[in-house]
């Protein structure tokens, strides 16, 4: 999730909840294509995380290939494919969710992705790519020297797709086929269109039609929307017939919302030593980028959501520019 699902985050939520399975907030291929090495930050990741999806964006197939060849170098378990963004700058560029719009625009995007995946089994690496610059080069070949060498052999990872029912109304008959045809491994459908944003509720309904499309594929089909914990997820599994839950926004401040009786378990740890913890592993990630404190800042608004006087404790957490003004924001309201 876009300025959420950070390094640091990832590494919080995989530790306290165990996802079976993790995703990189998305990154836009033109970007890596035209020597963005800023955007490098986003597919920064830990042992800890795998298995790990790289999750891409854009426009331009060719772009698609080489950023894949790229994500293969640095050691990703897989490579997603947004089709869902429903962000006005992300749509008016026909990105993102809509591709809905664009079926034989998408089906190209996912051949080039995994004819990227087969250049770099074929020995291609970054610094071959002819868009991608010698600076990205080198900072992929060395975060690639760190891996652990069996994350250095060749592997065939798979390529997934995340998407929505409809640009503005569902399509679901159409559109699943259509991605159907390029035989991804997965399928995350967020049962909203486009145009409700994040109004409304997620559609099920369309969500089963998909798991019904589906059936006798090799694909799997996973529903996401308006979950937020895992009873609730087993829940959806048994009535909707999907083969796995995404969870958003419930895991905001929430990092057990991905094991069974999360409130028990929030009951049991002391939540803002964990989000110190957060915080610390925020600035040893960042402290060399010209990155500040801000982006933290959000995370710390949500994990005090709920205590009583979270506004008080808001208000200072906001003006908190590291990890020990938070720990004395924390100190002061006697939540650690
Ligand atoms: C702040 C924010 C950022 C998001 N960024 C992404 C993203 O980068 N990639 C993506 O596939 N979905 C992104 N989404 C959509 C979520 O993955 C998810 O589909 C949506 O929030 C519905 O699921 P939920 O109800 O569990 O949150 C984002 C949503 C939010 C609220």
């Amino acid at each position: 999730m876009d300025g959420v699902t950070d390094h640091p985050y990832r590494h919080i939520q995989k530790k306290y909840g165990t996802p079976q399975v993790i995703y990189t907030e998305f990154t836009n291929v033109e970007g890596v294509c035209h020597g963005a090495i800023r955007l490098l930050k986003d597919f920064l990741f830990d042992e800890t995380q795998r298995p790990i999806v790289a999750q891409i964006y854009g426009t331009t197939p060719k772009y698609f290939r080489q950023v894949a060849v790229v994500l293969c170098e640095l050691g990703f378990d897989g490579i997603d494919i947004n089709m869902g963004c429903p962000a006005k700058s992300v749509d008016s560029s026909g990105a993102g969710a809509a591709l809905i719009k664009t079926p034989k625009l998408a089906q190209e995007i996912i051949a080039e992705t995994k004819a990227g995946i087969q250049d770099y089994l074929h020995g291609l690496r970054s610094k071959d790519c002819p868009d991608i610059s010698q600076e990205i080069a080198t900072e992929v070949a060395k975060r690639h020297e760190k891996l652990p060498q069996e994350y250095k052999e060749n592997r065939e990872i798979p390529v997934s797709i995340k998407t929505r029912i409809g640009y503005d109304t569902p399509v679901v008959e159409e559109w699943i086929p259509t991605l159907l045809a390029m035989n991804p491994a997965v399928i995350a459908l967020h049962g909203r269109t486009l145009k409700q944003q994040y109004s409304g509720e997620s559609n099920w309904n369309e969500i089963h039609k998909a798991t019904q499309l589906c059936k006798n594929t090799e694909t799997l089909l996973l529903g996401n929307g308006d979950v937020l914990n895992y009873e609730q997820a087993i829940e959806y599994v048994k009535k909707y017939e999907v083969d796995g839950i995404l969870i958003g926004r419930g895991s905001f401040g929430n990092p057990f919302a991905f094991q069974p009786h999360s409130d028990k378990l929030l009951q049991q740890h002391n939540i803002f030593e964990i989000a110190i913890e957060h915080c610390k592993l925020y600035e040893t990630t960042y402290e060399s980028a010209t990155y500040h404190f801000m982006p933290m800042r959000k995370h710390l608004g949500w994990y005090v959501k709920g205590i009583e006087g979270a506004r008080e404790v808001r208000i200072e957490l906001f003006q908190a520019n590291n990890s020990m003004e938070v720990e004395s924001v924390f100190k002061k309201h006697n939540l650690i």
